[in-house]
């Protein structure tokens, strides 16, 4: 019987790829990372898929991709910040694997953000704060990050003692 996946999601500038890389490691087991994947199935970066097909294309193969991975295969998955706010992504996920909600405070995932260019979901509106567009993405999407059950707060830890 396969060991069961380790998903590691969480909100946007929680850490979730660099942890998952460092757990995998640690641990002898394969590693992927969903919006590597997705990006290199498309052959396009992840702002390119969603300015030229749009967000629910991106969410199309995001949900495939959790098709894909319902089953133990004892590897350590990253996902995207949106992956889990679907349902059915959750469930196919928590059927292979254990998932992990890595959390921070905002303040502190803007200062991490604070230089990212590449994520679309984060361009400003005009007048508008990075940590304002964060509390909006948070405050849209707590309730269903709130099904995962197993919650870790990064705030103030390095991706090393996140992993530990
Ligand atoms: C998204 C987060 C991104 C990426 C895409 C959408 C989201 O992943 O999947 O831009 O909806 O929160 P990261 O959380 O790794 O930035």
């Amino acid at each position: 019987m396969p060991l069961r996946n380790l998903v590691i999601t969480g909100f946007v500038g929680t850490g979730k790829t660099t942890v998952a890389r460092i757990l995998a490691r640690r641990l002898g087991r394969p590693f992927l990372d969903f919006d590597e994947e997705i990006a290199r199935r498309a052959g396009r970066s992840i702002p390119e898929i969603f300015d030229q097909d749009g967000e629910a294309a991106f969410r199309a193969m995001e949900a495939a991709l959790c098709r894909e991975w319902s089953t133990p295969r004892g590897w350590v998955l990253a996902t995207g910040g949106g992956t889990c706010l679907h349902p059915a992504n959750r469930a196919a996920l928590a059927a292979g694997g254990h998932l992990f909600f890595l959390y921070a405070d905002l303040n502190e995932v803007a200062r991490r953000l604070a230089d990212a260019t590449d994520r679309p979901l984060l361009r400003l509106r005009p007048g508008e704060t990075l940590l304002e567009r964060l509390q909006a993405l948070w405050n849209a999407r707590e309730a269903a990050y709130r099904a995962i059950p197993h919650w870790v707060d990064t705030t103030g830890r390095s991706p090393e003692a996140v992993a530990e």
